[in-house]
């Protein structure tokens, strides 16, 4: 049941990868909450222009902005950028990420580079960016991190993946004893398999069959099942909740 009072109303949020998946269904449950949503992407404009419009008809009110979260000069520009247009910056949703798999023992520099580039190292270049905005956030600033159950368990052909999502764990537990002092907030939503371009694109059927098994609920989880978990930790209910990580798998780690 998505959350659906105004409780993010005057607030502005920037959700990175939200042209698609689980960062588009994050900006439409923001905005149906009130909130202002810089919609992020790379390279997709038609899906951001039109995400954009997913979360103005949920309510909120939304802009799109491209850039490359692992290019920390075009992160630190755009971020300023938004803190002037906008007049601040209250939540930070770092969600773009990419999966590239492979076998460790064949797995290129290229290949590595590129994961931890983009998963890890863009949430690290949006956080440094955005902590002087969030901490001056008229109520505290909230930030929450996409990392993933392969993040806590390992998964083979992921160790790439699956190291810049640990490392995604350390981040936010750093990130949240360090912004504390000023009552910013930092959590991590750990989505076991969910439906989304990502893995429509990754996963055979035999093995789909196999991962069911290994979830006690019996379905794949749905983009909303994380942006539901995602309005939750940036609205005033979870004021107190900080360095947690927020398992929505279905049970597929416990
Ligand atoms: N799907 C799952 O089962 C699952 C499970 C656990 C965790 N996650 C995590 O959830 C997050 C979203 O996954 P998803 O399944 O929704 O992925 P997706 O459908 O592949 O969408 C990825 C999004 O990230 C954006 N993006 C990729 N690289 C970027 C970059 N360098 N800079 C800015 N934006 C970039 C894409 O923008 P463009 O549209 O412009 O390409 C797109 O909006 C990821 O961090 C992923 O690791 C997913």
């Amino acid at each position: 049941m998505a959350i659906n009072d105004k409780a993010l109303s005057g607030k502005v949020a920037l959700v990175t990868g939200a042209s698609r998946g689980i960062g588009r269904a994050i900006a439409v449950a923001l905005g149906r909450r009130g909130a202002k949503v810089i919609v992020n992407y790379a390279s997709r404009e038609d899906a951001a222009r039109e995400a954009a419009a997913a979360v103005e008809a949920a309510g909120g009110q939304a802009v799109i902005a491209g850039f490359d979260v692992a290019n920390s000069t075009a992160v630190t520009d755009a971020i300023k950028a938004i803190g002037k247009d906008h007049g601040g910056l209250d939540i930070l949703v770092n969600n773009a990420g990419v999966a590239v798999n492979g076998l460790l023992m064949r797995f290129s520099d290229d290949q590595w580079k590129k994961t931890l580039d983009t998963n890890l190292g863009g949430a690290f270049h949006c956080t440094r960016a955005a902590a002087s905005l969030l901490l001056r956030a008229k109520e505290a600033g909230r930030i929450i991190n996409i990392t993933s159950v392969v993040g806590e368990m390992g998964n083979g052909g992921q160790a790439a993946y699956s190291a810049s999502k640990a490392g995604l764990i350390g981040l936010t537990m750093s990130t949240a004893r360090e912004l504390s002092s000023r009552g910013v907030t930092c959590n991590a939503v750990a989505p076991g398999f969910i439906e989304t371009d990502m893995t429509a694109e990754h996963l055979p059927e035999a093995q789909r069959a196999k991962l069911l098994e290994q979830i006690p609920l019996g379905k794949i989880g749905r983009a909303d099942d994380v942006a539901d978990a995602v309005a939750f930790l940036a609205g005033p209910e979870a004021g107190y909740i900080t360095g947690q990580i927020l398992r929505v798998n279905g049970g597929m780690l416990m």
